[in-house]
């Protein structure tokens, strides 16, 4: 008895249950707006009932990543989740009606969207954009999409690589003006800054710095227009290019000055030279491919090559001209003359030489006398000769004009070029980093 009460109570509570639980699907809600891919009337004009009445976008942009910045061609390449909102006042249905649905997820053809455009974008994105889109209860449209973007942006590189960047994105309407579709954001500068800061993925050489959002009226056509301008900050991280670029460039002109070591004859101090001299070339043909030609400044980074360039090649000409004063010096008339006493001198073999000569002290006067006594007539014109060509000897030992010159003339070149590479360096140091662009 108690037995078949408790099935029967068990029966009832199941009924009841039963009967309490409504199903609903998102079907339901759309067929109770008439939502269908056949019904145009939500695709085809902007959603109000009164069409004076202007239609709120909100937009917000994140930055993802910055995939790409290429001064040459001037583009930067953001990858940004792109958020949009806006009121449709044909959707309208009461949550509780529907087991308490407050959103449905639909395709986004079936739906009036907003025909925002970028006007700094280059290329259309490749991806398909996303294919739905999210309705609210209260008529709230809500459209995601991620988007790589690629944009013109105009880059200052006069301080590359130590430069600080900031690219545009203008967001605005095609056709409609503001008495039509009246742009917004909720995210301020520093919001959008936080989000994107934590968001970020990849940052290529770049060091994000901010998102700043600024808003404007535009009239373009004679039509006022509502634009809403994200810039985003953005520093290089110079380090690479220190390491690969200015430190190279910069130990090349300490190889050339420490060139000034080598002797001035011979080949090889102009050889090396010039070897130093085509590596910096090289450089400059690098930084040819990265920096853009339409810069209003010549980049500082050029000028620094070319300085250094002009500095190299100075003391290039420097040790040329050395050279070919002391080769020209080297060839004059006074080699003849000795050659002509040099020949004389050879007829005589070394066992007829006198010993005095060879002894070697006490001047030459007395040492004529003592041979005078000593030596016939024959050895006395020899030794004239050869007293003659020890004195002639002492004066070669001195070296000539420009040879005597050339250690002068090199320290004094030396001190100019290090004077003059250390004010160019400070010179270049100080555009850099102090002062205002
Ligand atoms: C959609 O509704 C579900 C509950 O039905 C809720 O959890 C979710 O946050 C809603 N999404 C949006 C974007 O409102
Ligand atoms: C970006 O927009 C700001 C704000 O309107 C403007 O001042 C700046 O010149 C723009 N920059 C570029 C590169 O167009
Ligand atoms: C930005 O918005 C946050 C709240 O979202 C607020 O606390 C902050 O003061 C705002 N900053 C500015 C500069 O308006
Ligand atoms: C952004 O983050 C900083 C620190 O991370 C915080 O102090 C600031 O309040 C945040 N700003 C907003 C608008 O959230
Ligand atoms: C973003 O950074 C730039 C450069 O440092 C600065 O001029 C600007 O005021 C910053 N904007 C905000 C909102 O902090």
């Amino acid at each position: 008895m108690l037995q078949t009460n408790f099935l029967l109570l068990l029966l009832l509570i199941a009924i009841d249950g039963d009967s309490s639980e409504k199903v609903c699907s998102y079907q339901d809600v759309l067929n109770y707006l008439k939502l269908s891919k056949s019904n145009e009337l939500f695709s085809m004009t902007r959603p109000v009932k009164d069409f004076r009445q202007p239609t709120e976008v909100i937009l917000e942009i994140l930055l993802y990543a910055i995939l790409d910045v290429k001064e040459i061609d001037q583009t930067f390449v953001p990858y940004v989740w792109i958020i949009l909102r806006w009121q449709n006042d044909y959707i309208f249905w009461d949550p509780n009606e529907f087991c308490g649905i407050s959103n449905v997820t639909i395709p986004t053809d079936i739906l009036w969207k907003p025909d925002l455009t970028i006007e700094e974008m280059t290329e259309k994105d490749k991806a398909p954009p996303s294919p739905h889109l999210t309705i609210r209860s209260n008529g709230e449209v809500l459209v995601q999409n991620d988007q790589v973007l690629v944009s013109t942006c105009r880059m200052q590189v006069y301080k590359f690589p130590f430069d600080m960047q900031s690219c545009n994105l203008s967001v605005k309407s095609v056709v409609h003006s503001v008495s039509e579709i009246r742009l917004k954001h909720h995210l301020n500068s520093s919001g959008a800054t936080n989000w994107s800061r934590q968001l970020m993925r990849t940052q290529y050489e770049w060091l994000f710095v901010n998102l700043t959002i600024t808003t404007k009226t535009v009239f373009p056509f004679g039509v006022e227009q509502d634009v809403i301008i994200y810039t985003i900050f953005m520093k290089r991280r110079a380090k690479l290019y220190i390491i690969n670029f200015l430190l190279p460039i910069l130990f090349l002109l300490f190889l050339d000055l420490a060139s000034f070591l080598v002797p001035d004859r011979g080949g090889e101090k102009l050889s090396f030279k010039v070897t130093v001299l085509l590596a910096v070339t090289v450089m400059q043909l690098i930084l040819n491919d990265i920096l853009p030609s339409s810069s209003d400044k010549t980049p500082l980074i050029e000028v620094y090559c070319f300085g250094i360039f002009a500095l190299m090649m100075l003391s290039l000409l420097e040790t040329i001209v050395m050279m070919y004063l002391m080769e020209k010096e080297s060839a004059c008339p006074n080699g003849e003359k000795k050659w002509n006493r040099c020949s004389c001198l050879c007829g005589v073999s070394a066992e007829n030489m006198p010993s005095v000569l060879t002894e070697g002290s006490g001047s030459e006067l007395t040492r004529e006398q003592e041979v005078s006594d000593k030596f016939p007539e024959e050895l006395k014109e020899f030794v004239k000769t050869a007293t003659l060509l020890l004195v002639n000897m002492k004066e070669e030992e001195k070296p000539g004009f420009w040879t005597r010159k050339s250690q002068f003339i090199n320290t004094t070149y030396f001190i100019f070029y290090v004077t003059a590479a250390s004010l160019f360096l400070g010179y270049t140091y100080y555009c850099w980093f102090d002062a205002k662009e």
